[in-house]
């Protein structure tokens, strides 16, 4: 049998966000809630710390907070799968838990761009031991009017239907988002597409991971589009993660919509997976890295992890994203609550610390967050135009609609997860520090703010 890797060394294990035991994680798949608990899966590499063929591996959770690894989902151990368990979601029917996934294929020239994909079904009655249908694919090929790109199903049901949305490419190459439509899991009728790119320089060739949902009677489509052209402060990942806010026209299956905002402002976010809890809150998942980060932690024999869960709002046409409040259970000791005027040290050799900031005298400042050698992280906030600046090897930006009001900050081993306004800009870093951190913030005498800091626990996530 296969050996999994192993790790070699703890340095950037986080204390509280889902990682694999070891091995390469990226996408989170498959989140939903079933008999009891909450259960995350991620696109899994469990025989090298690099993207491999994809498996989907398994976390489960009482409470959005304390997350129990489980074995190994599904393989790609199947005729229809057998290059790759791509990204997927789940549904539960009738008490039993269903995953919805993509089977990768190449044609075996050694050309990764040559592939294609179907969909498939697995199934679970304990939520732990998964079974592939017997007749998958569910899907067999893309539509006519598709390339190969074909790819990462999202199912939901709406009035006793059950509906999925797929990511796609058209033959004119621009990214798109297609719809099937069953009524029982297994037999799916193509509606045709939603939506699809203006062009590929402004929208992207390619539209991964897609969701859709409804928030303030708004259609949301939220999706990763490959290709999108960066800007001076814009769209400078190597793909981004946005939405579109509009209507669905059931009948002529068509997506109104307004235009394209990114969702998350750092260098580290995409490929997001949402749910809607039993208290009906959109609660959203994202992997905390993207394909160009730097996974120092690869030399560790692992790499990736998944953002916090966070809660998805809408507001003036717009997501706002705050960390879930289950997430106040974490915290273990508080270090600090206190009126403070301009510089101070915020705290000082920790790992794993949550910091709250109300401001209520605004003016210009720098946080940095720095190791025993110095500047890993920098956030900058300009008054004159409330524009946040987070400073890694280069810059990351957003602007606020009204001055900047407080800030949540989520540190944890190697990431960094900064709030700004109630989850109106939000920033997802991964940092490799030599050593625990020691935040400071600097600033002249007029800026006056409440401090908050927790120390949060560091091992929220059993192997
Ligand atoms: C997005 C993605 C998906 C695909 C998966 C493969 O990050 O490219 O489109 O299903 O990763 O691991």
């Amino acid at each position: 049998m296969k050996e999994k890797i192993k790790l070699t060394n703890e340095r950037f294990r986080e204390g509280y966000h889902v990682a694999a035991p070891s091995g390469w994680i990226n996408d989170p798949n498959g989140f939903c809630y079933f008999k009891g608990y909450y259960h995350i899966f991620y696109q899994h590499h469990p025989y090298s710390a690099k993207w491999g063929p994809m498996h989907w591996g398994h976390a489960r959770s009482k409470d959005l907070v304390h997350w129990e690894t489980l074995q190994v989902a599904i393989a790609p151990d199947s005729k229809e799968d057998i290059d790759g368990c791509f990204s997927g979601s789940a549904i539960v029917k009738d008490d039993i838990l269903y995953l919805i996934y993509t089977g990768h294929h190449y044609y075996g020239d050694n050309d990764p761009d040559h592939f294609w994909q179907n969909q498939n079904l697995a199934y679970s009655t304990d939520g732990i031991n998964f079974t592939k249908y017997e007749n998958n694919p569910i899907i067999a090929s893309a539509p006519n009017d598709n390339t190969h790109h074909f790819r990462d199903p999202k199912v939901f049901e709406k009035d006793g239907e059950y509906y999925l949305v797929l990511g796609s490419q058209n033959q004119e190459k621009l990214g798109r988002v297609i719809a099937y439509k069953s009524n029982d899991l297994k037999n799916w009728k193509y509606l045709g597409e939603i939506a699809k790119a203006k062009n590929t320089v402004s929208e992207g060739f390619m539209w991964e991971c897609p969701d859709f949902f409804t928030l303030n009677n708004k259609e949301i489509l939220l999706l990763s589009p490959q290709g999108i052209k960066s800007e001076s402060e814009k769209y400078l990942n190597l793909y981004q993660t946005g939405y579109f806010v509009g209507h669905y026209n059931k009948e002529s299956n068509e997506f109104i919509h307004g235009e394209f905002k990114e969702l998350d402002y750092g260098h580290d976010f995409y490929a997001t997976q949402t749910m809607l809890t039993e208290d009906n809150r959109r609660v959203v998942f994202g992997w905390l890295d993207m394909w160009e980060s730097d996974f120092e932690e690869q030399e560790d024999g692992w790499a990736g992890v998944l953002t916090l869960p966070r809660e998805l709002e809408l507001r003036n046409n717009k997501l706002y994203m705050k960390p879930v409040c289950e997430l106040k259970k974490l915290r273990t000791v508080k270090l600090n609550d206190s009126d403070a005027k301009s510089n101070q040290i915020i705290c000082q050799n920790e790992k794993q610390v949550e910091i709250n900031l109300k401001f209520n005298e605004i003016d210009d400042f720098v946080i940095e967050f720095k190791d025993n050698k110095g500047e890993v992280l920098k956030l900058t906030y300009q008054t004159r135009n409330n524009k946040l600046i987070v400073t890694k090897k280069d810059n990351r930006y957003a602007y606020l609609m009204e001055e900047l009001a407080n800030l949540q900050i989520y540190i944890d081993t190697s990431s960094v997860e900064i709030f700004a306004n109630d989850g109106e800009a939000v920033f997802s870093e991964r940092i490799y520090p030599n050593s625990a951190l020691t935040i400071e913030l600097l600033s002249v005498s007029k800026l006056g703010y409440h401090v908050e800091t927790y120390r949060l626990e560091n091992n929220a996530i059993l192997y």
